[in-house]
């Protein structure tokens, strides 16, 4: 599948990594070029590498590996191409306040990503996942799930089954066992 990267940061890099491992085709993007390019250096297998434009138009499932904070800014970069896509959301609501982390509280008491799917729009088909792991964890357990060991759950949420369906071979090609959560609304 094509898999674009947007945030090729401590997440994006090694999930990125992982499903290149599983022959994934993975475009890998972000705000700082020097990052796409060590992503790409740390990933085996043939990877590409650009912005964040041309990554959401390549991808058929695009991983908006950002910042929660940055979900407007995304969409104000990516705007048209993120319409009709599969979206993974691993964001959380946590964001940077003077060099410490702060939970960020959502609006309107939404989920998490009941709140992305609103910044984002109605035509994009959000699904969440990848969010409940730390990313030295998510790329040990994730290598000994694609080696033959025991694989780790991954749970993952969505309002839109045929996009739940789509992404669940990314969850289990990057080692993990795909656990359905439910919709967005009973999301971590
Ligand atoms: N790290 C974790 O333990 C962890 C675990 C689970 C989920 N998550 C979630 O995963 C997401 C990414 O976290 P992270 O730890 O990987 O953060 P990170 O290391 O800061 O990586 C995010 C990357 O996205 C880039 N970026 C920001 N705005 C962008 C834009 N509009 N277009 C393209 N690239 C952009 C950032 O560049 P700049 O630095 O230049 O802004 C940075 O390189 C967050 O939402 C976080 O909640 C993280």
């Amino acid at each position: 599948m094509r898999v674009a990267i947007v945030g090729s940061g401590r997440l994006g890099a090694p999930l990125g990594r992982l499903l290149a491992m599983a022959g994934h085709d993975v475009f890998f993007s972000d705000a700082e070029p020097d990052r796409v390019t060590a992503a790409a250096g740390a990933a085996e297998g043939e990877t590409r590498g650009g912005s964040p434009l041309e990554a959401a138009r390549f991808g058929e499932v695009v991983v908006l590996a950002v910042g929660w904070e940055a979900f407007p800014d995304v969409v104000a970069e990516l705007g048209t191409a993120l319409g009709g896509k599969i979206v993974i959301d691993p964001s959380n609501p946590i964001a940077e306040r003077d060099g410490a982390a702060v939970v960020v509280a959502v609006p309107g008491g939404l989920t998490s990503p009941q709140y992305q799917q609103h910044v984002l729009g109605a035509g994009v088909r959000v699904v969440r996942t990848f969010n409940t792991k730390y990313p030295n964890e998510l790329l040990e357990l994730g290598i000994a799930g694609q080696r033959g060991g025991a694989r780790a759950d991954m749970p993952y949420w969505g309002d839109d089954d045929e996009a739940k369906k789509a992404v669940v071979p990314l969850i289990e090609d990057a080692g993990f066992t795909a656990i359905d959560g439910g919709g967005l609304s009973e999301a971590l």
